[in-house]
């Protein structure tokens, strides 16, 4: 499988390219994640460019955005309003929105990708940025269950490619997951940990490995509570009962499987069994499969294991 070949090759770079610290940012998809990590570079002064098909997409997240940036305000800047619309404002000036990547990134220090989780749909839109980026920019990709190394061989820099992990609500959440490939220089590797410290963020670093640290611990957990369940061992209730009261976690497998979707959860276990079959801990399961298949994916549907109303 293509997901043990990338480990293979050993790094080739010799660095021809000075590493210039991360000013401008592009960052192309404008979801959920790519608007939280586009708010938080504004916010730490970063030049950001938000890129995704539609105006109409963009002048949502950029609403969205705004709408973040006024409770984090509220919080922050409680005793002066003044002060909280003046960094609003200054943030907002640092966020530019554009539907043509390949032009965005020509001014670029660093484009990082927050499309759909496809390969073949990354590796496309890296090997058309890679033609009109300059030598210098540094390509990250968010993704949370593809091998970053499978995604940069679609361009002609993989010493100048590695992972960029944020974790959702990215403005609230500490974490980034900082992924070198094999081939990722040190430079390039160095960059993307400066960039993430200048975010606020702390940032840990990982092996271009499925689910990198916290994935491939918390999704094996999450699902082997759900086969407890299905065996008959325990209720959903009284499984998250005990996680969050004897394990002193803040919500419980099932409600955080709600939070993240089932369907997500779903589509990463799929992967990593495709990857490794024989894994146990990535085997399928029937009861997530099925509520999947009836269209209930969490919280975002109204329904998961528990119901929203
Ligand atoms: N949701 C999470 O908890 C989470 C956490 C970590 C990483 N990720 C990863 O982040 C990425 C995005 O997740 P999301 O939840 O923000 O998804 P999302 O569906 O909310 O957003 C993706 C955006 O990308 C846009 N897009 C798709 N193809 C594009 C293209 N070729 N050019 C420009 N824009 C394009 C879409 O219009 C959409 O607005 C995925 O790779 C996912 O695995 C998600
Ligand atoms: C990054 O990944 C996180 C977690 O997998 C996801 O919530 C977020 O939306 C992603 N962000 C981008 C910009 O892709
Ligand atoms: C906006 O970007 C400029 C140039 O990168 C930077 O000097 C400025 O501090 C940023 N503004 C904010 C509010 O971060
Ligand atoms: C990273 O930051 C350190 C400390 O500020 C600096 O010395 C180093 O040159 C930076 N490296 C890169 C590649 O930006």
């Amino acid at each position: 499988m293509a997901f043990f070949g990338h480990h293979m090759c050993r790094a080739f770079s010799s660095s021809a390219f000075r590493s210039v610290a991360i000013k401008h940012v592009v960052i192309i998809g404008g979801g959920q994640m790519g608007a939280g990590i586009a708010q938080v570079a504004a916010s730490t002064g970063h030049q950001v460019t938000l890129v995704d098909t539609s105006d109409a997409i963009l002048t949502k997240a950029v609403k969205g955005i705004e709408a973040s940036l006024k409770r984090v305000v509220k919080k922050k800047f409680a005793d002066k309003p003044e002060a909280g619309v003046a960094f609003i404002e200054k943030a907002l000036r640092n966020v530019s929105i554009a539907t043509d990547a390949a032009a965005a990134v020509q001014s670029a220090d660093l484009a990082l990708e927050a499309i759909v989780e496809n390969l073949k749909v990354k590796q496309d839109l890296f090997s058309v940025l890679d033609k009109t980026a300059p030598a210098h920019t540094i390509f990250a990709s968010n993704t949370s269950s593809l091998p970053i190394g499978d995604i940069a061989s679609a361009t002609s820099r993989l010493d100048r490619f590695g992972g960029l992990h944020f974790f959702n609500p990215v403005p609230m959440m500490k974490l980034v997951e900082v992924i070198g490939t094999s081939a990722t220089s040190q430079e390039t590797f160095d960059s993307l940990m400066n960039f993430s410290n200048a975010l606020g963020k702390t940032s840990v670093s990982c092996k271009d490995t499925p689910g990198f640290i916290v994935n491939r611990l918390l999704v094996p957990y999450m699902l082997e509570a759900v086969r407890l369940h299905e065996r008959g061992h325990g209720s959903k209730e009284d499984i998250d009962v005990a996680m969050k009261l004897g394990a002193g976690y803040p919500m419980g497998p099932f409600e955080l499987l709600d939070y993240v979707g089932l369907d997500t959860a779903k589509f990463i276990l799929d992967g990593w069994s495709a990857m490794e079959p024989t894994n146990p801990l990535f085997s399928p399961s029937p009861l997530l499969n099925k509520l999947v298949a009836d269209g209930k994916f969490g919280k975002k549907t109204g329904e998961g294991f528990y119901k929203y109303k």
